[in-house]
This record gives C-alpha cells, structure tokens and sequence, in this order.
C-alpha cells in the first residue's frame, strides 16, 4: 500500500472515531436504539434535517446504523453493546480510544503519558464489567474452568488489588451474596466511582472500599483469595504489592493473575507497549513470566488456564 493510501486509511479510521464519539456523546447513538425517522431524529438532535441526514449517511456508510424503509436505527453489534445487558460499558470504551490516540502523542513528543484523575477513571472504566446480565454470564464462563476459586470466594473473602471502578468484584458480589471483599485502588476519584457503584448495588455493607497503595495495605483478616490486576502495576510496585498479597492470604489461598494480551509486533499492541513502558509498567507480558514473578514471592501449585479469554494462572498462597 502507498503511503497515501496508508494516510487515507488512518485518516478513515480517526474521522470514524469522531463521528461515533459525537454522536454517542450527543445521545444520537442511544436514541438509534429504536428505529427513527429524519424528522424525529432531527428534533432530537435539534439540527437542519439536511445536515442530520448527512451525519445519518456517515454513520451508515461506518456500519454504526442502518436504514430500513425510511427509518434508522442502530446496526445490531451497536445495539447489543449499547444494551442495559452489556457487560462493558462503551461510552467509556470510546473514550478510551482517544485517550490512547492522544498518550500515543504525548509519549513521543514528551516521553511520557500521564494520566489526570478523570482520565484514570476513564481507564477503569473502560476495561470494568458493568454489573449486567451480559457481565454475570461472562464471569460464569471466566471461572468455569477454575471452580476451586469461585468455591472459596462463594462464603469467603476476597482482595481485589488494583480494583479500579470495580467491574470484576461488584459483578462477583452481586452474584455470591455470601461474599465479603476488600478492594484497594490508588486514585481517590476511580475508588469513589466504585463505592457509589456498590452502593448502588446495594453490596456496600459487604465491600470494603479502601484507597490506598495496595503495598501498604495490613490485613486485620485473612484471606481466602485475591484478584491481582497485575497488568497496571508499574514494575517498581510490584514486588512489594505481591509480598501483601502473599501476607494477607491465609496458606493455602489463591491468587488469580491474567495475562493482559498475548506478546505481539502488531502496530496496536507496540504502541500500547510504548505507552505502558512510559509509565514503568511491563506490558503484555507473557503468563510464564507472571508465573515465575508470583513463585519468586511465595506463591506455589501453579495452574495455567488457557481459555477463549485468554491465559490466567491461579496460585497458592
Ligand atoms: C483498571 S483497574 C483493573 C480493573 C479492575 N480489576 C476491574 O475489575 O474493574 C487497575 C487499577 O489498578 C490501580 N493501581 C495501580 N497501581 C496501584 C497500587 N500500587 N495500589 C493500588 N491500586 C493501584 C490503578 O489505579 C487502576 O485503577
């Protein structure tokens, strides 16, 4: 492919990105959801019918919604990921893709990309489970084939380091109403979303929400498991955020860790790369090496999974 083509391409790719973030912030997206005609579109949008019908037409031609006998409506895969049940929530997912577009600049003009607070939350967010339908079915498949872990979390209690807005144990809670957890998070803005999640879940008696650095955390209890989101420590956090853990479980307890995606020259995931190692965070790293930084803090009885979702490996305490 030609440079130019190569260009046009991108260029194609950034405008979409636009296009579905306007109008997904100006509520036309969740409008689509049913079927509308131009006029009533354009009421909702306040907008020249011409100029709708054009907004329309580039949303059509980008596979976001289709037209059936004068009326639109959002394009099925849209209206699935838009739904009450779906297990992500994707405004959230769409901001996230500008932001990395933006840290991509940020880290080549400046060498780094740090993160403000709202943005922080716009992270969590993006890679939480929306304690849904959608959410609950994906958590029933993620721990099919590890049921010691869902078994010990059933009556016990679970730490959750690096919880961010919560997604996993608000889902988890919401599914095991015998399960008490303490979840640690650093940004005070992305710990608050998660405890007025919880509180409208109605789990906050059950959830500790603490913000704070996980390495600092002293368990009062013990714990039966823990849920390490070890894709966003930073490799000066995470020896000492591992000897915690390994202090807070009781022996025997288990330590669930997820490779966050397989290693790969691809042009997403160098970039991505470049932008988690600007934040000292070892990135895509493969689940071996997670393994064998878990056994160098303690942790024993190894298993690899290797599911649809991925590799997770579960530990003993
Ligand atoms: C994006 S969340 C992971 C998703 C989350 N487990 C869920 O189920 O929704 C990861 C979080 O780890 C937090 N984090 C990173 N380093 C930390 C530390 N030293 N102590 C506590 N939290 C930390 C980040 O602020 C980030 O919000």
């Amino acid at each position: 492919m030609s440079i130019d083509d190569q260009l046009a391409e991108w260029g194609r790719g950034a405008q979409a990105l636009a296009l579905f973030h306007a109008t997904f912030a100006q509520g036309w997206i969740k409008f689509l959801a049913e079927p509308q005609d131009l006029a009533a579109v354009a009421k909702f949008a306040d907008q020249d019918p011409d100029r709708v019908r054009d907004v329309l037409a580039a949303l059509i031609a980008n596979g976001l919604v289709v037209a059936d006998a004068g009326r639109y409506r959002v394009a099925p895969g849209v209206a699935e990921a838009i739904a009450d049940e779906a297990p992500i929530d994707l405004g959230a997912k769409i901001e996230n893709a500008r932001l990395v577009a933006r840290q991509v600049e940020d880290v080549v003009r400046t060498g780094a990309a740090p993160l403000t607070a709202e943005e922080a939350v716009v992270v969590a967010r993006s890679f939480a489970f929306k304690p849904s339908p959608g959410a609950r079915a994906v958590v029933t498949m993620l721990f099919e084939p590890m049921p010691e872990m869902w078994e010990a979390m059933r009556e016990g209690r679970l730490l959750d380091v690096g919880s961010g807005v919560g997604g996993f144990v608000l889902t988890a809670a919401t599914m095991l109403p015998g399960m008490r957890a303490t979840t640690l998070e650093l940004v005070p803005e992305v710990a608050a979303v998660a405890a007025d999640r919880a509180k409208a879940l109605g789990v906050d008696d059950r959830i500790d929400i603490r913000c704070m650095d996980a390495r600092d955390f002293v368990a009062k209890v013990s714990y039966d498991v823990a849920f390490w989101a070890q894709p966003f420590f930073p490799a000066q956090a995470r020896a000492a955020t591992l000897a915690m853990i390994k202090r807070s479980l009781r022996p025997g307890g288990l330590l669930l860790v997820q490779e966050l995606e397989p290693p790969s020259e691809g042009p997403g995931s160098t970039m991505r790369r470049m932008i988690a190692q600007s934040r000292g965070v070892p990135f895509a790293r493969p689940i071996e090496e997670l393994v064998a930084e878990c056994v160098e803090a303690g942790f024993t009885d190894a298993r690899i999974i290797t599911a649809d979702f991925g590799r997770v490996a579960l530990l003993k305490a």
